[in-house]
């Protein structure tokens, strides 16, 4: 009788590929829902108003616009990346990538009393996924959001900063927060590893994922004298210039 091998059992890990993916969606597209819901329910409020508040609207519904948009091209790239397809790339300018996810984050920045610092290098250009990318500063913004709530002794801040450093281009997002003890400095990086409780662990291996399929890399460190600083860097960038036509 023909002998029957067993077949190895490819559940746990497909489950486990299959919960990843469901749980980097859920992640990825919770930040743009809530702006979506505070926004739209503002700019109902300001519609309700006697007389309406039309231009307040207006910006309220620019922003669900953004978000809602930002979300579906969320979900688009996370399903690139499960598929393993080459990022989707366009040149752009960093400095706007950054405005943009402080635009999205303004509300939130300033309910939690969080002081925001620009600090931005001349205009250069990448060469990438500018949704991604966005992922990218969004998921770094919001763990530092979520670092300083449990801050009260001193003013909460945030600092983002481009600039050229050892000859990469390189955003940096820093927190005054506790920051992150040294024996979870490559842990926090790995998938579903959380010290937050309902945390999915997600953010930072999506973030270096990205990161890695650009080609550049993304670091975490010390801010001085509290907090953290992740680094992003990418070696292949181009100085944006205004056009001559
Ligand atoms: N700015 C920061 N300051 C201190 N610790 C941080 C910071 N950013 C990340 N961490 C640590 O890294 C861990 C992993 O972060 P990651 O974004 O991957 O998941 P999470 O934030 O815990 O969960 P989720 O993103 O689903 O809310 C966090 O639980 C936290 O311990
Ligand atoms: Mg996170």
């Amino acid at each position: 009788m023909a002998s029957i091998k067993p077949t190895p059992d490819l559940r746990p890990a497909r489950l486990n590929a299959l919960g990843e993916f469901a749980a980097s969606i859920a992640h990825e597209v919770k930040q743009p829902l809530a702006a979506i819901t505070l926004n739209a329910r503002a700019g109902l409020q300001w519609l309700d108003q006697d007389p309406p508040r039309l231009e307040e609207a207006r910006a309220a519904l620019r922003i669900v616009l953004e978000a809602s948009m930002a979300a579906t091209g969320m979900v688009r790239s996370l399903h690139g990346m499960a598929c393993q397809t080459a990022p989707q790339r366009a040149t752009f300018v960093v400095n706007d990538v950054v405005r943009d996810v402080l635009q999205l984050l303004r509300a939130e920045l300033r309910l939690q009393c969080i002081g925001v610092t620009e600090d931005y290098g001349p205009d250069y250009q990448l060469n990438a996924d500018r949704v991604q990318l966005m992922q990218v500063i969004m998921n770094l913004v919001l763990n530092a959001i979520e670092a300083l709530k449990d801050i009260h002794d001193r003013p909460r801040t945030l600092a983002l900063r481009t600039a050229i450093d050892g000859g990469a281009l390189c955003v940096s997002v820093a927190d005054n927060g506790a920051g992150i003890p040294a024996a979870l400095a490559e842990r926090i990086f790995d998938p579903l590893f959380s010290t937050k409780p309902g945390g999915t662990g997600m953010g930072l291996a999506i973030c270096r994922s990205i990161a890695q399929a650009h080609g550049g890399c993304l670091r975490s460190g010390d801010a001085r004298p509290h907090g953290a600083v992740f680094h992003l860097s990418f070696k292949e960038y181009t100085l944006w210039t205004p056009s001559r036509s």
